[in-house]
C-alpha cells in the first residue's frame, strides 16, 4: 500500500507555492510597516507551557495537543499555537528589560488533534503578531488595524470584523460565579468534559464545540453586561481608537475564545469560505500570561491568521496573482562540447536575474524542444558545434517558433530585452 500524507495535512506542490510566498510577502510587508519584527521559535515547547499558557481546561489543551515523552522521558509538545511560545521568548531573552513596547511577528505551523471539515486542519499555518508592554486601547485598536488593512491590501472586502471584551479578573469573579449558576440549572445538557468545567472554568463551556453545549451556551450570560469601569472605559476606547483608524467593526458579545489566556479586547475576523462563515483571525489582549508563565507582570495583545482558510478564500474569490513563469529560459545542447557552453550561458543569464535551466538528461534537440515547451519555457536557445565555433547562439521563441541567431556577447542584453527584465 501506498503511504499518504498524514489526515488534516497537506503538500504544497510548485502550482500553490507561489501563492504561499505571495501571502507572505504581503504579510511580511504590513508587518514591517507597522514596526514589526520577526521572531522564530520551536515548533515544540515543555508542554507545561500550554498547561499553563493556553490553560488546562481548553479544548486545545484537554483533547487537542500532540504530546508526547522524548527520549529523555520529558513530556513535549507540538506547538498548536504562537503565543505561548513567543511569551516564553519574550521572558527567556530578557526583552523585560528593553524599550516598550516590543513587536513580534511570525509565521509558523502549528498543530492540533481536530476534526479534518470546514477549513480545520492537523497542521496548519498561521500569521501571528504580539505586542508586548503597553496598556494602552490604542495598541488594541493598532493590533485589529494591522490585520483589518493586511486583507484589504489583498483585494478581501468581505471581512466582518467582530469584537467583544471578556473583562479582566477583577469583573470576571461576578461574571463567572453567574455563568456557573447558570450552566449549573442546565447542568444535565453538558457534555461529559463540560461537567468538569462547571466548577473549574466555566467560561470554557462557552466555546465547547459539542452541539448540546452549544444549545446551551446560546442563552447564558454574557462577559459583556458585567465589565468593571475600568474594562468599560478601555472597550469604549478601543471603538474610538478603531473609528479613528477607519476600521470597520461589529461588536459581537458572544466571542469569548477558546483560550485562557485573554481579558479585556477578543476579536475575530470572519469571512465566507465554501458556504460557511469561517475565523481566519482570531485574537485579544492578554495582560496575566507572561505573569502565568513565570515572568513580569507585563501585558500583551496580538492575533492570528489561518494561512490555508486566507489563501482558500483568495482562491475563492479570485484575488490570487497568476502564477510566474519558471524557468524562462531553456539552454539546449547538441553534442557534448556545446554542453560546457551551456553551464557558461546558464551562468551569465542566472546573473541578469533571468530563471534559466540546462539539458540534464542528453536527450534529442527534438525531445529538448519538447520539454522546454511544456513547462512553458519563453525561450530556448540552441547550442552545437558550428555555433560555438561563430561564437553565436540560436534563439527560439517558444510561442511563435521563430529562430534568431545572436552573438553570445549580446545573448543576456537580447533576452533581458524580450522578456522585459
Ligand atoms: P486561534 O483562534 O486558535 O487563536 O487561531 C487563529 C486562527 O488560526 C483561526 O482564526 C483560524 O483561522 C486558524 N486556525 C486555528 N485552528 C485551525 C485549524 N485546526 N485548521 C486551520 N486553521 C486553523 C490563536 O491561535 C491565538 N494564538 C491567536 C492570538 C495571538 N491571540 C493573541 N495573540
Amino acid at each position: 500500500m501506498k503511504i499518504q500524507a498524514p489526515k488534516g495535512t497537506k503538500d504544497v506542490l510548485p502550482e500553490e507555492s507561489y501563492m504561499w510566498q505571495y501571502v507572505e510577502n504581503k504579510f511580511r510587508e504590513i508587518c514591517k510597516l507597522y514596526g514589526y519584527q520577526e521572531v522564530r521559535f520551536p515548533t515544540f515547547e515543555y508542554t507545561e507551557l500550554f498547561q499553563r499558557g493556553v490553560g488546562e481546561t481548553t479544548d486545545i489543551v484537554q483533547k487537542e495537543m500532540y504530546t508526547f515523552l522524548d527520549k529523555g522521558g520529558r513530556s513535549i509538545t507540538l506547538r498548536p499555537e504562537g503565543t505561548a511560545s513567543t511569551a516564553r521568548l519574550f521572558i527567556e531573552h530578557g526583552f523585560a528589560s528593553r524599550p516598550m513596547p516590543q513587536r513580534f511577528y511570525y509565521i509558523i505551523s502549528a498543530f492540533r488533534y481536530e476534526n479534518t471539515q470546514g477549513g480545520r486542519f492537523r497542521e496548519f499555518h498561521q500569521f501571528g503578531i504580539e505586542n508586548f508592554g503597553s496598556f494602552s486601547p490604542v495598541t488594541d485598536a493598532e493590533v485589529i488595524s494591522l490585520a483589518y488593512n493586511f486583507f484589504t491590501s489583498i483585494g478581501l472586502d468581505n471581512i466582518t470584523v467582530n469584537i467583544n471584551s471578556i473583562g479582566c479578573p477583577v469583573c470576571r469573579k461576578e461574571y463567572v460565579k453567574n455563568l456557573k449558576e447558570y450552566f449549573s440549572a442546565n447542568s444535565q445538557k453538558l457534555c461529559h468534559t463540560c461537567h468538569q468545567r462547571l466548577d473549574k472554568n466555566p467560561m470554557r463551556i462557552l466555546d465547547c464545540k459539542e452541539e448540546g453545549c452549544k444549545l446551551i451556551a446560546k442563552d447564558a450570560p454574557k462577559p459583556i453586561d458585567y465589565l468593571c469601569d475600568d474594562c468599560k472605559s478601555h472597550f469604549g476606547s478601543v471603538k474610538t481608537y478603531l473609528d479613528s483608524a477607519k476600521v470597520l467593526y461589529k461588536v459581537d458579545p458572544f466571542i469569548v475564545r477558546g483560550l485562557d489566556y485573554y481579558t479585556k479586547t477578543v476579536f475575530e475576523i470572519v469571512a465566507p469560505v465554501s458556504d460557511k462563515e469561517l475565523a481566519i483571525c482570531g485574537g485579544g489582549r492578554y495582560d496575566n500570561l507572561i505573569e502565568q508563565i513565570g515572568g513580569n507582570s507585563i501585558p500583551g495583545i496580538g492575533l492570528a491568521i489561518g494561512v490555508e482558510r486566507l489563501l482558500m478564500l483568495l482562491e475563492q474569490n479570485g484575488l490570487l496573482p497568476a502564477r510566474p513563469q519558471i524557468p524562462e529560459v531553456f539552454v539546449a545542447t547538441v553534442g557534448e562540447n556545446s554542453l560546457k557552453k551551456a553551464f557558461e550561458i546558464a551562468r551569465m543569464l542566472r546573473f541578469e536575474g533571468i530563471s534559466t535551466v540546462i539539458e540534464e538528461m542528453g536527450r534529442s534537440l527534438k525531445s529538448q524542444m519538447k520539454y522546454a515547451d511544456k513547462i512553458g519555457c519563453q525561450f530556448s536557445i540552441i547550442i552545437g558545434d558550428d555555433e560555438i565555433a561563430k561564437g553565436v547562439c540560436k534563439v527560439r521563441n517558444m510561442k511563435t517558433s521563430s529562430e534568431e541567431i545572436v552573438e553570445i556577447v549580446n545573448i543576456c542584453q537580447y533576452l533581458k530585452e524580450k522578456l522585459q527584465k
